[in-house]
């Protein structure tokens, strides 16, 4: 059994964890930026990187006091090495292979994507070691080899940063086959909570107002981008809930270069719900359309869905009833976090496949 520390700075949360077999979650710890980035209503890579220098160091320490384990009881240092932002890759990347050479332990990169898909695998034990009753609804799986009989299968992860969908034909062999061509779907919840006045990040927000309202209000459009497209497209969803609630911009008067909008004004509470549950409406039936060409495409007996936009309450359950098994991480693995990267860590443990310490972190545009 491996014993493996993961190490998560992605983007803007500093994550440590160690995770034993692949799926023993011992500790699970975040720091959160949101604070730090609320105000300007998404990250701001600087900050990031600053507040991963400061809380890198005692997030890795607290991981191990949590997991009552020291640096000698490790038998691999995983962290996340792409994609990201690079300056908050770096700090990771930096303390892993301090960590390593330090020690003398094996170093694992490990690729953020694969690892939200991986998150599916995690367990959760409850105070006494047995496993929680969410873990033994939905996850079926006590090894990442008892899940071999679900490949090949059908990858989507929807983030902040990431919507993008993968034939998945094992944990190493995971090949992009789509992806969105402007905003994640993450990205398209936040920039809509902020036009409607709200918090960021606004897709937790959105998916609760959304309870219980009227999805059919408000005809928003599905970007399908052609018959065949594997491909998402969130951006103009995102600007037609802006015309929906601002108004269609209209020049003052004809030939005037003032342009004003129709409707300057928020929406009121009464009219909020039907606008989160029809603009969540479009996403899910979007992903939807998109998951089924996906499988038809690939032939995939299962789904794997991560990232912070499974964590959904709609998504969920409109995939309840899919073609094919579709498996969600529990909810404190949907978001950024380092277990599922010591987790997928093991795997590449188990195979031999280790990094050399010349690990470069790879930010977005390098990597597809
Ligand atoms: O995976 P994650 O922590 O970071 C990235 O890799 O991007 O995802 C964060 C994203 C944010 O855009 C947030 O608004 C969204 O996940 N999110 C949700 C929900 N919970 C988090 N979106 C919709 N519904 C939710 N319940
Ligand atoms: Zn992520």
């Amino acid at each position: 059994m491996a014993i493996i520390l993961g190490i998560e700075s992605t983007c803007d949360e500093t994550a440590a964890s160690v995770v034993a077999d692949g799926v023993d979650v011992r500790s699970n710890l975040i720091a959160s930026q949101v604070d730090l980035h609320q105000k300007y209503r998404g990250v701001v890579p600087e900050i990031a990187s600053r507040a991963h220098i400061e809380n890198i160091l005692p997030v890795i320490q607290d991981a191990l006091s949590q997991a009552s384990c020291d640096f000698a009881d490790l038998d691999a240092i995983a962290v996340a090495y792409r994609p990201g932002l690079i300056g908050s890759l770096l700090i990771g990347v930096t303390a892993a292979k301090t960590l390593a050479w330090a020690l003398g332990k094996p170093l694992i990169g490990v690729d953020h994507v694969h690892a939200h898909l991986y998150s599916v695998m995690l367990e959760e034990k409850d105070e006494g070691g047995k496993m929680n009753n969410e873990t033994l609804l939905s996850s079926f799986i006590l090894h990442p080899s008892s899940f071999t009989s679900s490949f090949p299968s059908l990858g989507l992860v929807c983030s902040g940063g990431h919507t993008a969908m993968y034939d998945v034909k094992s944990w190493t062999d995971i090949a992009l086959i789509g992806s969105t061509i402007d905003d994640a779907v993450g990205e398209a919840y936040d920039k809509v909570a902020a036009i409607l006045g709200m918090e960021y990040p606004g897709g937790p927000i959105i998916d609760h107002i959304a309870i219980g309202a009227d999805p059919k209000a408000i005809a928003f459009p599905r970007s399908l981008l052609g018959k065949e497209s594997l491909d998402f497209s969130f951006s103009g969803l995102k600007t037609s809930v802006l015309y929906h609630v601002r108004g269609v911009p209209r020049r003052e008067k004809p030939g005037a270069v003032k342009v004003v909008p129709a409707t300057p004004k928020l929406p009121t509470k009464e009219e909020l719900p039907d606008i989160c549950a029809s603009f969540q409406r479009a996403c899910i039936d979007t992903i939807l359309i998109k998951l089924r060409r996906g499988v038809e495409r690939t032939g995939a007996r299962s789904v794997i869905v991560g990232g912070g936009v499974s964590a959904n309450r709609g998504l969920r359950e409109a995939l309840k009833s899919f073609d094919v098994p579709v498996y969600f991480p529990q909810l404190k693995y949907c978001t950024d976090n380092a277990a599922m990267s010591a987790g997928l860590a093991n795997v590449l443990f188990e195979n031999g496949q280790f990094s050399s310490l010349d690990l470069d972190a790879i930010t977005y545009s390098q990597f597809h």
